[in-house]
């Protein structure tokens, strides 16, 4: 199958979260399932081409973009441990700067910037002469390319035959823009934007909806999160569109990379290990305490050590967390290590714990990738009490290095972790329910409970490492998705 992937982030590339880590692992996969696929994106000023080894073509593309037209140049690589080739649209003028959306609210016209992505993305399809079966694209930044390719592309010999695929990661960033503007740039006829038309929202147009509105099928990253965000409020308001399209909407779990999240194999780590050497597990876990300046705890019985990687975001839950952790700090019952980037008022908040505990809650700011792994490999819990989490990836990569998550039960957590019962002896982790500090209290204190008790330890953890979240899974899923999209053409 002939697959054009485009999305506004790539690993390794361009990454601020998971969406990036699904885009840079999905081609991997279908590429190794024999299928052709083509990802593009931009050519952001801060993506290391050095690197990455991404060098010009002699490609230029030309966008029409209201009544003008505009350039872009094409850049290629290879994706690393694979054979595809990415594309890169390069526009000093909209890709050219500092970060991939801007802080805070975004840059002012990253509605510019991203439906002329949207554009160039088809011109590059006829320039290589690539003729997708599908066209599958990511989140609000690129949904406009279902209407695109509805009201304009499909009616050209080279996109006839070919279906479009919007993948919703989160609902929580719609992409809302000033409509006059925006039916312009798309290209949409401007008599198509009126009270409840696929392209508006209260009054604004809004890019997830023209997504999931224009799209042959939508998918969502997990199945719990297919259903809550058409009959919840975790749809954002755009419930009724995605009631709507109900027949076409599909929840596809992701999946990790095991090339790069496999602690056998992972080069960032004081040492391997698998499932049947787990006291390797415990030589990273004194290696990281050491390197936060941790107490190590008696060498006889050592504390638990849980761990955080994540967006600095109300999404993430971190605002429960000031009422929970001193109760754990003061009866010291663990040692937590949390590497976050994002919003400065819950740095603010977690650092405020870190002063008072620095025994206990070690806070590492920014983006490390390399830590990242490190955290994964040396805790033995992994905390994600998230408000939603549309699937999420960091409980996968946590339960892959036999790292327990404590969860609370929504969207794709939901899916992923099941609660251990001491009992059957069956689950991989710990799940709460209400969005509370006492509930979040009270999985911790279940959690911590098993902690080197036997056999349940060795169990719980063996159990978490061999379930299989693997990405090829997840990539032969949208294969049939792409299928019921694209029927084979005879
Ligand atoms: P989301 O996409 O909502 O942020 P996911 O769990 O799907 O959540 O994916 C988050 C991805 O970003 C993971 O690969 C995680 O390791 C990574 N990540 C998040 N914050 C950081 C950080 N500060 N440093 C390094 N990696 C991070
Ligand atoms: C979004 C979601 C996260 C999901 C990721 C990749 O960022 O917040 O839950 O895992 O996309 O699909």
């Amino acid at each position: 199958m002939n697959i054009l992937q485009v999305s506004a982030e790539v690993a390794p590339y361009a990454k601020v979260g998971g969406l990036a880590d699904m885009t840079g692992a999905l081609p991997r996969a279908w590429s190794a399932d024999g299928h052709h696929v083509v990802p593009v994106l931009p050519l952001y000023g801060t993506i290391d081409r050095e690197r990455f080894g991404i060098t010009p073509t002699s490609i230029v593309l030309s966008v029409a973009c209201s009544t003008w037209t505009e350039y872009a140049t094409v850049y290629t690589g290879t994706l690393p441990d694979s054979d595809v080739t990415v594309y890169f649209i390069r526009s000093a003028d909209y890709f050219d700067r500092p970060g991939i959306y801007g802080y805070h609210d975004g840059f002012d016209d990253n509605d510019r910037r991203f439906m002329f992505l949207c554009r160039a993305a088809f011109e590059l399809a006829k320039a290589i002469e690539f003729r997708p079966d599908v066209i599958h694209t990511h989140d609000y930044h690129t949904a406009p390319m279902m209407a695109m390719l509805t009201v304009e592309y499909r009616h050209t010999p080279h996109f006839s035959r070919t279906a479009g695929v919007f993948t919703i990661h989160n609902m929580a960033y719609q992409g809302m823009y000033e409509p006059g503007r925006a039916m312009d740039l798309g290209g949409f006829p401007a008599q198509d934007f009126y009270p409840g038309s696929w392209y508006e929202h209260h009054g604004m147009f809004n890019a997830m909806k023209t997504g999931i509105m224009f799209a042959q099928k939508v998918t969502t990253v997990s199945p719990t999160y297919a259903e809550e965000i058409r009959w919840t409020p975790e749809g954002m308001g755009l419930q009724g569109a995605l009631q709507a399209r109900s027949a076409d909407l599909i929840g596809v779990l992701n999946g990790i990379d095991t090339n790069v999240w496999s602690p056998a194999t992972d080069a960032h780590l004081a040492v391997p290990y698998t499932a049947d050497d787990l006291a390797k597990k415990e030589v990273n876990k004194r290696a990281l305490l050491m390197e936060c300046g941790l107490d190590l705890g008696e060498a006889s019985a050592p504390l638990p050590l849980m761990g955080m990687v994540t967006r600095l975001t109300e999404q993430k839950g971190l605002q429960l967390l000031p009422d929970v952790l001193p109760s754990f700090f003061e009866r010291n019952l663990v040692r937590m290590v949390v590497l976050g980037s994002g919003q400065s008022d819950l740095e603010e908040a977690l650092a405020t714990i870190a002063r008072r505990y620095p025994q206990h809650l070690f806070l590492a700011t920014g983006y490390d990738e390399s830590l990242s792994h490190r955290i994964q490999a040396a805790s033995d819990y992994y905390l994600m009490p998230s408000l939603f989490e549309p699937c999420g990836l960091t409980q996968l990569f946590a339960m892959a290095y036999g790292t327990i998550p404590i969860v609370r039960s929504v969207g794709g957590l939901a899916d992923t972790v099941e609660e251990y019962d001491p009992v059957s002896m069956r689950g991989t982790g710990f799940r709460f329910g209400p969005f509370t500090a006492d509930a979040l209290s009270t999985a911790i204190e279940r959690a911590l409970h098993v902690y080197r008790r036997e056999p349940h330890w060795t169990t719980l953890r063996q159990q978490a490492m061999a379930r299989d979240y693997s990405i090829e899974r997840t990539a032969r899923h949208y294969v049939d998705v792409f299928s019921w999209a694209a029927p084979p053409q005879s």
